[in-house]
């Protein structure tokens, strides 16, 4: 199973880089906005450096199909591991399995995004997509139970062959990180402060304080000793 990291800072993508815990990054408009990269293809091209070979998901800022396109050969342009997050379909409901169809044959790969149901995870694999993003926090908001999702989904490309891989998104817990890496994930995208929480428990840090103490204690008794 991957890691990538759901964030657009290069102080924690880099941090959590250089501890060799994750292997990618994905963004949005909303988490360049909130990371304060307000110019996306600087941004996009610091990031793409910073982790490449790994891959970076970057997402049109469209609801034209035909601008999707010529977005896409944009993004890709940036830097060679750029992945292109494409939709299941547009604001007013238009289905973008075209878009990801074309690029995918261009050789582009695509991150077909915001799936919430297994119905669109089947016809994104089918439009070629090399990631499927499941976006498990807003499957659960509609009272929908994102495991079945997560599971059902990978064992339907698992059983028919396709190579798409299943990127679960949308983490609002470690739990969520837990869930979806039971339910079969290949990849889980997490958010900087979740991966934070993953790596701390509070009986650890008392242990380790513990030995450090009693050795501390120990190389005490030994200058006694030499008194
Ligand atoms: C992942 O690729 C998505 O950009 C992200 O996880 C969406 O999460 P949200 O539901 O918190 O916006």
């Amino acid at each position: 199973m991957e890691i990538f990291i759901d964030s657009a800072s290069i102080t924690e993508i880099e941090g959590w880089l250089n501890m060799g815990v994750i292997d990618g990054v994905t963004t949005n408009p909303s988490i360049m906005l909130k990371d304060g990269i307000y110019d996306m293809e600087k941004g996009a091209k610091d990031i793409a450096a910073l982790i490449n070979p790994h891959p970076l998901s970057v997402e049109v800022t469209t609801n034209d199909l035909d601008e999707m396109i010529t977005q896409a050969h944009k993004f890709a342009a940036w830097a060679p591991n750029i992945a292109v997050k494409i939709p299941q379909e547009t604001q007013d409901g238009v289905p973008c399995y075209g878009v990801i169809h074309q690029l995918e044959s261009e050789g582009i790969r695509v991150n077909a995004t915001a799936a919430l149901s297994l119905g669109q995870v089947i016809l994104a694999a089918k439009a070629g997509a090399t990631y499927i993003s499941i976006f498990a926090g807003r499957v659960g908001d509609e009272g929908g139970n994102a495991f079945e999702v997560i599971q059902n989904s990978v064992e339907w490309l698992e059983h028919w062959k396709f190579n798409s891989k299943i990127i679960v998104g949308s983490i609002r817990s470690v739990a969520d990180v837990l869930q979806a890496a039971m339910a079969g994930a290949h990849i889980i995208t997490i958010p900087p402060q979740f991966i934070a929480k993953m790596a701390d428990h509070k009986n650890t840090r008392e242990t380790v304080k513990q030995f450090f103490t009693d050795a501390e204690k120990a190389l005490e008794m030994i200058e006694k000793a030499k008194r």
